[in-house]
C-alpha cells in the first residue's frame, strides 16, 4: 500500500519528549560495540534474579540459543511481588474495560492476591513446573491472571485465541499435551453474547486429549454444561483458594509459553519461548520504545492475549515495568464508533498501541468521532502488525496524537518475542510508514536472494545476525523444523520471511511476506491451513488461496475453488465454503471470496502459481504466465470470476 505524498518527511521528537526520554541516543553505540555486554547489563538492571547468571550466551549449539542460562528468577514475582514489596501495592495494575460498559479495577496488591489463588488452584489440580495449561478465554482480568498462575508455577501456557474454532483449539491441545483447560461461559462481543465453553466440551469430547481438568470463568451468566469430574467452576474454587503463595525461582531456560502461529504449511507452528532472556528483552522494550514511566504513565495495548502482542504487551512488559494498564474486551464499534476514544479519555492513556487496520477503520469512520473527546492524555502512540502505510501514520499522528505524540511502528513476530526493529521515540526523527532501525543490541541487515550481498534499493529479505534475548527456543516438539524454518535459507542467519528494503538514510521500510503467509488485519494466517480447511469440505476438490490488497484489513483471503462434479458453481456454495473455513480455523479464517473455477494455474510440475491468482484478486493484468501447463486456464479463471 503506498501513497503519492512526500514519504521523506520525517517528525523530530518533541524536545520535551526528547529530554525527559529513558534511552538516549547512546545506547545504539553500546548495543552494536558489545550485544552480550549491553544485554547483560539491561537484564540486571531491569530483571530481578533470585540468582545471578554467570553465563550471558550460549551459542555454542546454534540455532539453540540459551541466555543468562544459570540464573534463576520467576517471571510472575517480577510482575508482581517486586513491585508490592517497593511499596507500590496500591498502585492500579489493571483497568479493565467490559464491552457492555462494566468496569473493575485491580491494584498491584489485589492482582498478587488473585494470581496466587489462581495458582494454589492450579497446584491442587496437579499443576506443576514443567506442565502446559490450555488458556482459552476472553479479554478480561482472568487471562492475565492465568497466565500469571502459571508462570508462577513454572508451568507454560498455551493461550488460544478465543476465536479460534473447537478445531483448532483440539488440535493446539493434543500437540501441547495441556493437563488442564481455563476457560469461560462466554464474552461480549459486538452488544452480544458469544459462547466459548461449547467450543471447549467439542474439542475435548473425541476423548484424544490429556485433558484431566477444565476451569470456567462466569463473564455473561448464560447456561453451560458441566462435565462432572472434569469441570469446575473459577468462583468456586479459585475464589476460594488461599490468597498467600510463594513464589519458587526456576532456571532462565523454564519454558514460560508455547503460542502457536500460522507458517507456510498446514500445520500451526508451536513458538517456544522461555523466562529470563524474554522478560529482558519485553522489559527493554517497554523502557526503551515505549519509554515507560511507571508513576504517571498508563498504557493501552489493545491486542487480544491470543496473539504474542498481547502476551508481551499486555500480560507480561506492562506488569513486570510497574505500569497501569488498561484491558478492553470488545470492539471498537460498541455502543457506538467512539468506544476507544472514551476509554482513552476515561483512563487518561498516555500510551496507546495498536494495529494499522484499526487506524484505518478510524479513518474511514470520520476525524470528527474522536473529536469530540479529549485525547490531550496522550503521549506516545505505537503500530503493529503489518506495514502502516504513510497516509495512514500521518492521520494516526495528527487526529489522534494531536500532532504532539511520537508513533513507533514497531516490526517484530511472534517469533521474535519482542520489538526489534522500532524507532526509539526521544531519539529518531520518525517517518511515517518506515519502522526505521533495530533497537539497540539487536542486528539486522537487509540481503538480495543469495544473502551473500546487501538488496539494492528495490528491496531484498529481512534477517537476522546475531541471536537475541527474546527469540524463540524452537518450535515445540519439533527441532527440525525450526532449523528448517528459520535457519537453513542462509547459513547462521535467521530469516525471518519478510521483504524489506532501506532507504537512502538506512532506514528499513518493510513490503510484506515473501511466503504463503498472509497477513489480515495484523493476524497472521497461512494460505496452506485454509486451503486444507477447504479441500476437508466435501464439496471441494481443489484449493487455491490468496491474500489480496485490501484497503482496510491490508490483505483478504481470496480463494478460489474447484468443485467435486455433480455440486454447481453458485453463490450458496460458495457461502457455505465460506462458512466452512469459519467453523474450521476461526471466524478471521473465513475467506472474503470464494470463486468457483473449472481450473487452477499450475506449473509443469503441479505448483499452483498463487501469484496469477493474485494479479486476478487485485483486478490486475495477468503476469507472466508462460510456465504454465495450460496457458489459456488464465482465461478461463478471469471469465468464471467475472461472473461470480
Ligand atoms: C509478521 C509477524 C508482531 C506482533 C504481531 C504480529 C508483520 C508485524 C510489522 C510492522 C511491517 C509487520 C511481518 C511479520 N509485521 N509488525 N511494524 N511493519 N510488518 O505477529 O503474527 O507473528 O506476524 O507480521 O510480516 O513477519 P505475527
Amino acid at each position: 500500500m503506498t501513497d503519492s505524498t512526500e514519504a521523506t518527511e520525517t517528525f523530530a521528537p518533541p524536545p520535551e519528549f526528547a529530554a525527559a526520554a529513558n534511552v538516549k541516543e547512546d545506547a545504539y553505540e553500546r548495543g552494536a560495540a558489545d550485544f552480550e555486554g549491553f544485554w547483560a547489563e539491561q537484564s540486571r538492571d531491569l530483571v530481578d534474579w533470585n540468582e545471578d547468571f554467570t553465563e550471558v550466551l550460549d551459542w555454542s549449539n546454534p540455532p539453540f540459543a540459551k541466555w543468562f542460562a544459570d540464573g534463576k528468577l520467576n517471571v510472575a514475582y517480577n510482575c508482581l511481588d517486586r513491585h508490592v514489596l517497593a511499596g507500590n501495592g496500591d498502585r492500579v495494575a489493571i483497568n479493565f474495560e467490559g464491552e457492555p460498559g462494566d468496569s473493575r479495577s485491580l491494584t498491584y496488591a489485589e492482582l498478587l492476591a488473585e494470581v496466587s489463588k489462581a495458582a494454589n488452584m492450579l497446584t491442587e489440580l496437579g499443576v506443576e513446573a514443567g506442565d502446559r495449561v490450555a488458556i482459552y478465554l476472553p479479554m478480561i482480568p482472568e487471562a492475565v491472571i492465568s497466565m500469571l498462575a502459571c508462570a508462577r508455577l513454572g508451568a507454560a501456557h498455551s493461550v488460544v485465541f478465543g476465536g479460534f474454532s473447537a478445531d483448532a483449539l483440539r488440535s493446539r491441545i493434543i500437540d501441547a499435551e495441556a493437563r488442564v483447560v481455563i476457560t469461560a461461559d462466554g464474552s461480549y462481543r459486538r452488544g452480544k453474547e458469544t459462547s466459548l465453553k461449547p467450543a471447549v466440551d467439542e474439542a475435548l469430547s473425541h476423548g484424544d486429549t490429556p485433558v484431566e481438568s477444565v476451569l470456567v470463568v462466569r463473564r455473561t451468566g448464560q447456561d453451560v454444561d458441566m462435565t462432572e469430574g472434569r469441570d469446575q467452576w473459577w468462583h468456586d474454587t479459585v475464589d476460594n483458594a488461599s490468597p498467600e503463595h510463594e513464589a519458587e525461582f526456576f532456571d532462565a531456560e523454564n519454558p514460560l509459553f508455547i503460542l502457536y502461529t500460522s507458517g507456510t504449511t498446514g500445520k500451526p507452528k508451536g513458538i517456544l519461548h522461555t523466562s529470563g532472556g524474554y522478560l529482558t528483552q519485553v522489559l527493554y522494550t517497554m523502557k526503551a520504545v515505549f519509554d515507560a514511566k511507571p508513576e504517571t504513565d498508563v498504557f493501552w495495548c489493545t491486542a487480544d492475549v491470543g496473539w504474542v502482542t498481547g502476551h508481551s504487551y499486555v500480560a507480561y512488559g506492562p506488569l513486570a515495568a510497574g505500569m497501569t494498564q488498561v484491558i478492553y474486551e470488545g470492539t471498537p464499534d460498541t455502543p457506538d464508533q467512539g468506544r476507544w476514544w472514551e476509554i482513552v479519555e476515561k483512563n487518561k492513556v498516555t500510551t496507546l498501541y495498536a494495529a494499522p487496520t484499526a487506524i484505518r477503520t478510524f479513518m474511514k469512520w470520520g476525524e470528527d468521532i474522536p473529536a469530540k473527546y479529549d485525547l490531550t492524555s496522550l503521549r506516545l502512540l505505537g503500530s503493529v502488525g503489518e506495514p502502516i502505510n504513510p497516509e495512514a501514520w500521518r492521520w494516526y499522528h495528527r487526529v489522534i496524537g494531536g500532532g504532539r505524540c511520537p508513533i513507533v511502528d514497531t516490526w517484530w513476530q511472534t517469533e521474535t518475542g519482542s520489538h526489534m526493529i522500532a524507532p526509539l521515540p526521544g531519539v529518531l526523527a520518525t517517518k511515517p510508514g518506515s519502522a526505521q532501525r533495530p533497537i539497540p543490541g539487536i542486528s539486522v541487515d537487509v540481503v538480495d536472494e543469495t544473502g551473500e550481498h546487501p538488496a539494492g534499493p528495490e528491496g531484498g529479505l529481512l534477517v537476522i545476525r546475531q541471536p537475541w534475548p527474546s527469540m524463540l527456543r524452537g518450535i515445540w516438539k519439533d527441532p527440525e523444523r525450526f532449523k528448517e524454518t528459520y535457519w537453513s535459507r542462509f547459513e547462521d542467519t535467521y530469516f525471518a520471511g519478510d521483504g524489506a528494503r532501506r532507504d537512502e538514510d538506512g532506514d528499513i521500510w518493510f513490503l510484506g511476506r515473501v511466503d504463503d503467509v498472509m497477513n489480515v488485519s495484523g493476524h497472521r494466517l497461512s494460505t496452506a491451513e485454509i486451503e486444507s480447511a477447504l479441500v476437508a469440505h466435501p464439496s471441494v476438490a481443489e484449493a487455491a488461496v490468496v491474500g489480496a490488497a485490501d484497503d482496510t484489513s491490508g490483505q483478504a483471503v481470496i480463494a478460489f475453488v474447484i468443485v467435486v462434479d455433480g455440486v454447481e458453481n453458485s453463490p450458496e456454495v460458495a457461502e457455505e465454503l465460506r462458512q466452512h473455513v469459519g467453523k474450521e480455523i476461526g471466524p478471521i479464517a473465513k475467506p472474503k471470496r470464494v470463486h468457483i473455477v473449472s481450473e487452477l494455474p499450475k506449473t509443469r510440475s503441479g505448483k499452483i502459481m498463487r501469484r496469477l491468482l493474485k494479479d486476478v484478486a487485485e483486478n490486475r493484468a495477468v503476469g507472466d504466465s508462460t510456465t504454465l501447463a495450460d496457458s489459456s486456464v488464465m482465461e478461463l479463471i478471469e471469465a468464471s470470476v467475472a461472473k461470480s
